[in-house]
């Protein structure tokens, strides 16, 4: 063969490879990893170089086996989708099930102990640290993690257990334990977590009454009456 006929083949290769599903696939797969390794260099103050991330982050080596993962799973491969879930959590402690549906830009840092159930659902740009839980509580059954929406953190060590929404721009603040749906724009903190901003407002600044939970309104009302009294304190001491 010439070395012209060669060229030729190899460029009519080349077209038909780009013409398969896989070329789409691999070339959507880089962009990915691509785009991770930006927004890392954007979160991470510590991430110095390109070379830096893809060689140390754990996080990133993760969402690299879970892209590839996922795609089987999606393709019917559920054994093999698994298998390279488990080598990704021996190797860097992060365990992503093949099946969880995850947006772009997904940043998990330090990694160790994140946990991502088989029907969470992460939107993007959102960041999770080191000890979370995306779980089920063993209560259901189908839809059995939570869906979180973009621009979420997730704090060290925070566990949302459940099959409902924490809404765009959501805190959630380290060591919480999130059992119910989070508004968008709030911050949530504690076990079990409450909402304490709203929009960067302190929920006890807004109007309380209209909280449907009855804890929370007769909190409100016995927080008047220590208000009230405290005002009758200071008339009395004048
Ligand atoms: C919650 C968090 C995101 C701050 O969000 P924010 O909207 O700026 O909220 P604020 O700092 O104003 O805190 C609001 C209230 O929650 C409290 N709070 C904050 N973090 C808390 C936590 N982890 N647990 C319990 N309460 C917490 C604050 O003391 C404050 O209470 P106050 O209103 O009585 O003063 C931040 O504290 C946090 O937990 N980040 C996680 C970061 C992380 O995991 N880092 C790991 C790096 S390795």
């Amino acid at each position: 063969m010439t070395k012209e006929e060669f060229e030729k083949r190899a460029r009519a290769a080349r077209r038909a490879f780009r013409r398969t599903p896989v070329y789409n696939d691999v070339t959507d797969y880089i962009k990915e990893i691509k785009d991770e390794v930006k927004v890392i260099k954007e979160r991470d103050p510590a991430a110095k170089s390109n070379a830096e991330v893809l060689l140390s982050y754990s996080g990133l080596h993760a969402m690299m086996a879970y892209r590839v993962a996922h795609r089987l799973h999606g393709s019917g491969h559920t054994l093999s989708a698994r298998l390279i879930s488990q080598g990704a959590k021996f190797f860097t402690g992060i365990e992503i099930h093949p099946g969880a549906t995850i947006g772009k830009g997904l940043f998990i840092d330090h990694g160790s102990g994140v946990v991502i159930g088989e029907t969470s659902e992460i939107g993007d740009n959102c960041t999770i640290y080191q000890g979370v839980t995306l779980g089920g509580t063993g209560k259901h059954t189908g839809k059995r993690h939570p869906t979180l929406g973009n621009n979420v953190m997730v704090g060290a060590g925070a566990k949302v257990l459940g099959p409902f929404k924490v809404g765009d721009n959501t805190k959630i603040a380290a060591g919480a334990v999130v059992l119910e749906e989070i508004p968008e724009d709030s911050t949530a903190v504690g076990i079990p977590a409450r909402v304490v901003r709203v929009a960067g407002q302190r929920v006890e600044d807004l109007d309380q009454c209209n909280v449907p939970d009855p804890v929370e309104a007769e909190i409100c009302r016995l927080r008047r009456e220590v208000e009230k009294l405290k005002e009758q304190l200071s008339e009395i001491n004048k």
